[in-house]
């Protein structure tokens, strides 16, 4: 073979390009490339994590409202795309089932929950789907969090207090929970004592209320701006960590005249501080002026 025919044989330049471009589209499209290899979550799940979940189990047991597992068998697909969006209305209109409900649960109701007809039937649809299996609903859309450390207790720690800033922007838990921890002083008193949340509610429940905030004054602040993963990890290994210890007021009170003592003699010794400096200062200044 002569070396021009050879050459002659190669496609050109253009060809290789073009191969190049069709594959790189097709990997991208079939998302294999570019870390868009995660299968697309169902909606229904994206929705119930987000605005049912925290008061809401499919399977394992009812939590702050009743378990859902076949509540589409239970109910016509009329009365819940009529309760979903207007549980108290439904109640006030008399409705049987609803009432009966309110009574159970009360006096904890269901807020009406702002979602589109086809959101509810995704919503619905992944109910049927999970009761058909007879599976429970796991967050995450599947996507577990990953096993807290002991290094992730000073982490939660310091996003509780607000040392860490939350990544998405929300407030910090101090200002409206306290715990009993010698390292963190006082808190709010707008959310309970969270020393033994854990204690209350298990695990999963737990990190669910962290994950997808939906309790009433806590998703006001948290559905805009959620907790990371990584951030939700932290908080719980933090919670689990001090829900062995007794809220005790009385020392936290005693903490506080104690810091309080300190942190005056600090100031009182910056204060001395800067006077000290001024004066030497204009002492400084009045020599020179003195001075012939
Ligand atoms: C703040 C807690 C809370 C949230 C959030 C919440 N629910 Fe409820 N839900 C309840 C409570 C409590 C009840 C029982 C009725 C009552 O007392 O209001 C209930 C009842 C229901 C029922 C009737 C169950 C039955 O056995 O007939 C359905 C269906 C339901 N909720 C669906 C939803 C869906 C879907 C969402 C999310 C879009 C949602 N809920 C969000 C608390 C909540
Ligand atoms: C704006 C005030 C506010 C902030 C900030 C706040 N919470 Fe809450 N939290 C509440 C209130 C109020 C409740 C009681 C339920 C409700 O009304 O939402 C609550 C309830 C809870 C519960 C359930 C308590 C129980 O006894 O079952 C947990 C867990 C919790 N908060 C964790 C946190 C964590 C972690 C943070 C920080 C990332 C945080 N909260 C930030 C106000 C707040």
């Amino acid at each position: 073979m002569k070396p021009n025919q050879l050459f002659r044989s190669v496609p050109p330049v253009q060809t290789w390009l073009l191969a190049t471009w069709l594959l790189l589209t097709w990997l991208q499209a079939s998302g294999v490339a570019f870390g868009q290899g995660k299968p697309a979550a169902n909606p229904g799940a994206t929705l119930f994590e987000k605005q049912c979940y925290g008061c809401h189990n499919v399977g394992g047991g009812k939590k702050t409202g009743p378990d859902l597992m076949d509540v589409t068998t239970h109910r016509t697909r009329d009365w819940l795309h009529k309760f979903i969006p207007s549980a108290q209305g439904m109640k006030n209109s008399g409705d049987k089932f609803a009432v009966q409900l309110f009574s159970e649960f009360s006096p904890i109701v269901m807020p009406d929950q702002t979602v589109t007809p086809d959101q509810i039937d995704q919503i619905l649809s992944l109910i049927d789907e999970l009761s058909a299996k007879k599976q429970s609903f796991a967050p995450g859309g599947g996507r577990k969090l990953r096993k807290p450390t002991p290094k992730d207790i000073p982490k939660g720690r310091m996003l509780f207090t607000g040392e860490t800033r939350l990544r998405k922007g929300g407030p910090p838990c101090i200002s409206c929970h306290s715990v009993q921890d010698v390292a963190v002083l006082g808190g709010g008193t707008l959310g309970p004592d969270l020393t033994q949340v854990n204690m209350r509610r298990n695990d999963a429940d737990l990190t669910g209320v962290l994950k997808s905030p939906v309790l009433p004054t806590m998703s006001k602040v948290y559905l805009k701006a959620p907790l990371m993963d990584e951030e939700v990890v932290q908080l719980f290994a933090y919670l689990q960590d001090v829900k062995g210890r007794t809220p005790q007021p009385t020392q936290n009170s005693s903490r506080f005249f104690v810091l309080g003592a300190f942190g005056s003699l600090m100031l009182l010794s910056l204060m001395n501080f800067t006077w000290r400096g001024r004066l030497r200062g204009v002492r400084k200044l009045l020599l020179r002026e003195r001075q012939p």
